[in-house]
């Protein structure tokens, strides 16, 4: 199965709009999102309700700790409980972070960033290859949203991020709000990202909001999806073609309306932007 057009996040909240009657709640609404952790080793309603939603719509599964970049050993648990989920759920796509969260055991539940060097290359895509093996599906890995960078950096967040998922044979989830954040706060091209990205390796775009400090911006997803990231999505649509796109709301979560009005604004916007 391929992914199809847009997307939102599946929220429990949104769930009476989603398995309703009405079909217009969910009207330009393609695929939905699910954390993967909100699912892993869960049953009872929560489950009983994402399944409900999976028999009406694809859902791709979003993860936030598998720390990948991380030198502890892969989480081998974690894993088959991903595994066993991708099993229930039949997913389209599986993605992560490209960062680390776990250090000596401990989850930090942040997505931290990793020195861009040729070792860590060789480090993150071994660990991908094994991932990849033993989900038996291949795995995507998105760009997250930086505050620091380290001394040891040897290349650029694009030539980082497409030569790991070169390395390892995996796909490229391109979040064009997570390029305008870093883009900002390091003060790199997000055009010159845009234009390293090897265009066969994107399969999924996120979009979010922000939050602007004026000398620095934070990742927050809490609110709708400013000007500029639409502009840079324009731009993103313009050289990649068409990829399956979604929006990510995490805090501050609107009525599910709000939501499907504002995806239909980016399903207009691609539309006129291509
Ligand atoms: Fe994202």
């Amino acid at each position: 199965m391929t992914l199809e057009d847009f997307g939102l996040g599946l929220r429990s909240q949104h769930f009476p709009e989603i398995l309703g009657d009405d079909p217009i709640s969910t009207d330009g609404v393609d695929w939905f999102q699910i954390l993967s952790e909100n699912f892993i080793d869960v049953g009872g309603p929560p489950m009983r309700s994402m399944m409900a939603v999976r028999e009406r719509f694809p859902i791709v599964m979003h993860g936030v700790s598998m720390s990948i970049g991380s030198t502890d050993l892969l989480d081998m648990e974690y894993l088959q409980g991903l595994n066993a989920l991708a099993d229930k759920v039949q997913p389209v796509q599986i993605s992560d972070h490209l960062c680390w969260t776990v250090a000596h055991g401990v989850n930090m539940h942040d997505l931290l960033p990793l020195p861009m060097t040729e070792e860590t290359v060789d480090h993150v895509a071994t660990r991908v290859r094994q991932v990849q093996d033993v989900l038996g599906r291949r795995f995507i890995l998105e760009n997250t949203s930086t505050y620091v960078t380290f001394e040891e950096d040897e290349m650029m967040e694009w030539e980082f991020i497409s030569e790991i998922c070169a390395c390892a044979d995996c796909d490229i989830l391109l979040d064009v709000n997570n390029i305008y954040v870093s883009a900002f706060n390091h003060g790199f091209s997000a055009d010159a990202y845009l234009a390293g990205i090897p265009k066969a390796l994107v399969k999924q775009i996120h979009l979010a909001g922000h939050e602007h400090n004026g000398d620095h911006i934070i990742d927050t997803h809490d609110a709708p999806i400013p000007k500029d990231v639409l502009d840079l999505y324009v731009k993103a649509i313009q050289r990649l073609g068409h990829i399956p796109t979604m929006i990510e709301r995490d805090a501050n979560i609107p009525p599910f309306a709000e939501l499907v009005r504002e995806l239909q604004g980016v399903r207009s916007i691609a539309e006129g932007g291509q």
